[in-house]
């Protein structure tokens, strides 16, 4: 096991899944975790950060870590940091250096074996290493920074100035296996079928005899999170599906078919009319989502009522949301995204949590999902936003907009078929003048989103070739009769989001 000690950089994230990516488990952990603690870990990676070591109140990590006798690889600031504190020199950089560099590789050096001698590196840092510490060497150097590597081999000690963890570094991954492997001793053994077997056991320890509830969206996350509980605690899981009303053609029915086949006996909770009842004449996006999570939290509440002696709520909470919450584990990181889930349950109904995820990434989950024995529909099925289509509509959700935009969306996904990482259909509140037959129209326009992503923090509009879109505003106008125009929307994020409210 790695640690990842984190001064807030943005790529801490990134780190810790080309860790993950080599097979190898890591927890990322905030910059003043106690040495005690970090002696449990092979090895330990300090992380980048927005700070400069040079400031008076820069993070720092306990000193005596360099004598537990583990392998140490600073990266950027980690790097500095560990220079700063073992009688090295860090200078201010005066305009820093940013993006692709060639950067000449030290070979000798266990960290370089099998890379490059000259490669591509991503540099991103104000200040840099204007002197080693004594017994280091410098292993890299790139045009504009002579010291861009340095290493006391004889300690383990590591420092790149440069990301190893950003794929624009050519042997990138190299060198992290390199550390991993040749210099921690660590094997490549982290597996989703031991992640799965240590977690049914752990929740089984936990939970012991009490009754616990889930909420289904038929998301990927709230469904493998239901399946792992279930293979766990049996019927002592109860799963709640509260329909909202605001879901895509045929969804409820392929959910509550597909939790069925998994053995999950779903309750489900229809509340179409409330939510739509609570929307009439709202327009505003923000208005919106908040009805549409009070009821949601509301009406999940009235449903754990009915079960008797439920004593714990799981969730479907992953990584990326443990490390982002409050900036980060060190609370260093500029908030970059907001949460946009469905708020909290309320503290008075007095569930503790329980959250088997909160150490996977998303694609880790749909591993896990797939040792499972979900079906893979679901586990690649794309992202679906808790308030659903109501923040598709733009304008008022009312049932017979929402009737329209699903025969629309559902053309879109049928056209579409996963030759984008998100595509859907929205309904916008304008009418356009068309011609249907020897008659003048005047009906609904549809616009069509489909994004490339990776991680959905920012996203690429897909290039659809021309005859799917012509076969989607064929289809549309032909089958869906009061939508008169279809249009495609071809803004990336940023400057726009991914859903238009
Ligand atoms: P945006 O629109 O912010 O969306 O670019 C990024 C990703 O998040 C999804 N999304 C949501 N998911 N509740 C959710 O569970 C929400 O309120 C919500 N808003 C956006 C969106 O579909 C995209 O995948």
């Amino acid at each position: 096991m790695i640690a990842i000690v984190d001064f807030g950089s943005q790529y801490t994230q990134l780190i810790a899944r080309r860790v993950r990516e080599a097979h190898v488990y890591c927890e990322v952990v905030p910059y003043w975790t106690k040495p005690d603690e970090l002696s449990k870990y092979k090895g330990i990676i300090l992380s980048g950060s927005p700070r400069s070591v040079l400031g008076e109140s820069s993070p720092m990590p306990d000193s005596s870590i360099y004598y537990l006798g583990k392998p140490v690889l600073g990266l950027c600031y980690g790097m500095q940091a560990m220079a700063h504190q073992l009688g090295g020199a860090v200078e201010k950089g005066k305009s820093g250096e940013y993006g692709r560099a060639e950067a000449k590789l030290d070979r000798n050096s266990v960290l370089f074996q099998g890379t490059k001698e000259v490669g591509t590196v991503w540099m991103s840092h104000g200040d840099h290493v204007i002197k080693a510490p004594k017994d280091f060497e410098v292993i890299a150097s790139s045009g504009s920074c002579a010291v861009a590597a340095i290493s006391n081999a004889s300690k383990n000690f590591y420092g790149l100035q440069f990301h190893p963890e950003v794929k624009h570094t050519e042997d990138g991954a190299l060198i992290i296996e390199n550390f991993l492997f040749k210099i921690c001793g660590e094997e490549p053994s982290w597996k989703m079928s031991s992640f799965a077997e240590e977690q049914i056991e752990a929740i089984k320890k936990t939970v012991g005899d009490d009754h616990v509830i889930a909420g289904v969206s038929g998301g990927v996350d709230s469904v493998v999170t239901a399946v792992l509980l279930h293979k766990a605690i049996g019927k002592q899981l109860h799963v709640i599906f509260v329909d909202h009303g605001l879901l895509r053609e045929g969804e409820r029915e392929e959910v509550i078919f597909t939790l069925t086949n998994l053995g999950l006996d779903p309750i489900l909770v229809g509340c179409e009319d409330i939510f739509l009842d609570a929307l009439k004449g709202v327009t505003e996006p923000e208005q919106k989502r908040t009805i549409i999570g009070r009821l949601f939290i509301e009406e999940f509440e009235k449903a754990c009522k009915t079960i008797p002696g439920v004593k714990w709520l799981a969730q479907g909470t992953l990584y990326p949301d443990v490390i982002e919450s409050s900036g980060g584990v060190s609370g260093l990181a500029d908030k970059i995204k907001s949460h946009h889930n469905v708020g909290g349950l309320p503290e008075s109904m007095n569930l503790k949590l329980i959250e088997p995820m909160r150490m996977l990434f998303k694609d880790e989950v749909r591993h896990l999902g797939r040792e499972l024995g979900v079906p893979k529909h679901l586990t690649d099925r794309q992202p679906f936003p808790g308030p659903g289509l109501a923040i598709r509509l733009v304008g008022e959700v009312t049932r017979q907009r929402l009737d329209i935009l699903r025969k629309a969306d559902e053309i879109v996904r049928e056209e579409i078929a996963g030759d984008a990482d998100q595509y859907f259909a929205v309904l916008l509140p304008v009418s356009s003048v068309g011609v249907q037959g020897d008659e003048r129209s005047y009906n609904c326009v549809c616009a069509v989103r489909a994004v490339s992503t990776t991680d959905f923090m920012t996203a690429s509009w897909t290039k659809l070739p021309y005859e799917v879109l012509d076969r989607i505003a064929t289809r549309i106008t032909g089958e869906v009769k009061q939508i008169g125009r279809v249009v495609f929307d071809i803004t990336n994020k940023p400057p726009a989001t991914i859903e238009w409210e």
